[in-house]
């Protein structure tokens, strides 16, 4: 770090040598001592033949773990470099909270005390805009870094063919007709969450534990572990994998598959090495869009086990989802 960089560094809210009493989780929600293995999920080759044993394997792991990592998975490794170098840049910028009161701007910057839950702060700062439809969005998005609307809709575009390709490798495993999921099936908001190096990782958290209320929701956590999913009622840390994409599925593919593949409880932990940046892209059905289960998955023997909901007012009720979209204005 040279001068400059240290004196900014130094004014930083997470530059601290102990975690300050706000962000000091209630006992019972605070993550302790980290566990020292990392669990590998799943992982999809994509590059391959598709064959129906991998259709099996993503059925399986979306029953089990309700997550999934793919590789080979077509987003090229220069999409990637260049959209976490603007996201890096971009939460580096010392007039990034003030910079989007300009007119026609819909994006929305969160630092750690715009994520206070349950009386406690947070240790993520979070930028997050709608994507769809993206031409009309990305001219709504931050203007710097420069890059910023080339590199992220870019991305957005190539991870959206990597979540149609996922929906319908689901669709197909669940045995419904194809196009089924589509939904409007493109990314409807991406959302990156920036964790500074905390002091002490045990006492606080970055996202507190959640359901993704999207059909799947596509992350990108670089080589920093700090995923951790629940699993049989313990929570267990997703290593890092920097080739793969961690996939996971929503409420919403949940309730259209009738509980055959589960949305799964998840949250961020910090680490005190080092700054973890992840970039969330989720797939949602429209706002409009009734979810239900899908009719084909709903017999007799096997009732209906959610009921209907027009998505937006499934959203906008659902307090437990609250990272994600409330704060965001539909353009
Ligand atoms: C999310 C999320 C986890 C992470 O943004 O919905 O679960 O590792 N993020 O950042
Ligand atoms: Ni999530």
């Amino acid at each position: 770090m040279d001068n400059t960089a240290a004196a900014k560094y130094a004014l930083n809210w997470f530059n601290v040598p102990s975690v300050p009493k706000s962000y000091v989780l209630p006992e019972k929600d605070r993550p302790g001592e980290l566990p020292p293995v990392c669990h590998t999920l799943p992982v999809i080759d994509l590059g391959k033949r598709i064959e129906a044993e991998t259709v099996q394997h993503i059925i399986n792991a979306s029953r089990e773990f309700g997550f999934f990592q793919v590789i080979n998975h077509g987003v090229s490794d220069d999409v990637i470099c260049d959209t976490t170098k603007v996201f890096r840049e971009f939460c580096e910028m010392p007039e990034k909270e003030s910079s989007n009161s300009g007119g026609n701007s819909n994006w929305a910057y969160g630092n750690s005390t715009s994520f206070t839950r349950k009386g406690v702060d947070l240790w993520r700062e979070n930028i997050k805009h709608p994507c769809y439809p993206l031409k009309d969005c990305m001219q709504q998005w931050p203007e710097k870094p420069n890059e910023y609307r080339e590199a992220v809709s870019t991305y957005v575009t190539e991870v959206g063919k990597l979540g149609k390709t996922i929906l319908e490798l689901i669709c197909k495993g669940l045995g419904l007709e194809e196009g089924y999921l589509n939904g409007i099936s493109e990314v409807e908001i991406l959302s990156a969450n920036s964790y500074p190096p905390c002091p002490e990782p045990s006492l606080t958290l970055g996202v507190l534990r959640h359901h993704d209320p999207s059909l799947v929701t596509i992350l990108y956590q670089g080589n920093v572990p700090g995923l951790q999913v629940m699993k049989d009622g313990m929570w267990i840390s997703v290593g890092a994998m920097p080739d793969a994409f961690v996939v996971n599925i929503g409420t919403q593919l949940e309730m259209n598959s009738n509980g055959m593949v589960k949305s799964v409880e998840h949250r961020a932990v910090t680490n005190s090495k080092e700054a973890r940046l992840s970039i969330a892209a989720f797939i949602n059905p429209s706002p409009s869009c009734i979810v239900e289960p899908a009719q084909a998955l709903v017999s007799e023997l096997n009732p209906a086990q959610y009921k209907r909901a027009v998505y937006k007012e499934f959203v906008n009720n659902s307090g437990a989802f609250g990272p994600h979209t409330k704060t965001l204005q539909r353009a």
